[in-house]
């Protein structure tokens, strides 16, 4: 008998016949009224699941007794709790570095979106304000030869660390659990504690996990400790950063501003007060979302979700046992 498998995001038609050669699929549209529900009754006969941005509480695991793998098409794991997940022996498994480098694009667009003012400048624009050359009322401020500062220097901190040093010229400073000798002696990337971090960047950019010990990472007090000129760019997750905290700095000129693809809550209600500063580049949580890299995380998630319920060890497993 094929195991059985529920796939709940859209995949292009050669992943999917690629799985249908091996497993029975249920798609189920969670963006659909009835998506939820169509998951819950196909749960209890489902061995592997397929998907992505769905919290994956005790509630629907609790539905699903012969779940063996969890595949999911992300590098972060922040929806699932693992713990749980290992206590049932279901593999959870992810998709990182197929995404690495076009997230840390989405990084350096925000860098320079937010230094530049490229939206705000583009809207104005189009919104017919143009009439004359511009003044220092409009201008940005340089990102090269500046300092940048990462927290996290894990896969994609690394790729935004050489685009800033090979490609800016920049001064590059990192903050993570462990020193990264390569990274120093690619880019000439400096260790340092968080706090002397904010303190010396002009660009601060978050790349870490979200987790228990990243929750909150950023707040008042942290804000407090970077230069008033300086740009946030989280690139990570919205609970990275104590988002009220943030709204507060940037309404008072305490930061010049911040180019954020996370949010607290996602979709970004759009009665956000971060909407209303001219000082913030939002973006709908775009780090990976490109064509290609898209479907690779697809492709990878298929191998591992295939490796998993053919009993082998996944090459991308989150929680071995
Ligand atoms: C991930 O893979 O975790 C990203 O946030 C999705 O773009």
């Amino acid at each position: 008998m094929n195991k059985r498998v529920v796939v709940y995001k859209t995949l292009s038609q050669p992943l999917l016949e690629r799985l249908q050669q091996q497993v029975d699929v249920t798609q189920v549209d969670l963006n659909a009224s009835d998506g939820l529900a169509r998951l819950r009754d196909a749960l209890p006969d489902a061995h592997g699941l397929l998907g992505a941005s769905l919290p994956l509480g005790s509630a629907l695991l609790d539905l699903a007794p012969n779940l063996q793998v969890v595949s999911s098409i992300s590098v972060g794991v922040d929806n699932y709790d693992v713990a749980d997940l290992t206590r049932r022996r279901v593999m959870l498994t992810h998709t990182p570095d197929v995404l690495t480098e076009t997230t840390a694009d989405t990084g350096f667009a925000l860098i320079l979106a937010s230094a530049r003012r490229v939206v705000e400048l583009a809207n104005w624009v189009r919104d017919g304000h143009w009439h004359k050359s511009l003044g220092p009322a409009h201008f940005g401020t340089d990102v090269q030869g500046k300092t940048l500062g990462i927290i996290g220097m894990g896969r994609i901190g690394d790729a935004l660390a050489r685009r800033a040093a090979a490609g800016f010229g920049m001064r590059v400073l990192y903050h993570s659990n462990q020193r990264k000798p390569d990274a120093e002696a690619r880019h000439g990337a400096r260790f340092r504690s968080l706090e002397a971090l904010l303190g010396e960047a002009d660009f601060v950019c978050l790349t870490v996990p979200l987790s228990a010990s990243t929750e909150g990472l950023i707040g008042a007090r942290e804000l407090a400790l970077m230069k008033p000129e300086a740009i946030l760019v989280n690139i990570a997750r919205g609970r990275v950063v104590d988002e009220a905290a943030l709204i507060e700095a940037l309404r008072s000129g305490r930061l010049r501003g911040a180019g954020l693809d996370v949010f607290e809550q996602e979709p970004l209600p759009a009665d956000s007060p971060l909407l209303q500063l001219a000082n913030v580049v939002a973006t709908p949580h775009i780090g990976s979302a490109t064509h290609e890299t898209r479907e690779a995380m697809a492709r990878c998630a298929v191998e591992n979700l295939l490796e998993g319920l053919a009993g082998e060890r996944p090459r991308h497993w989150v929680n071995p046992f």
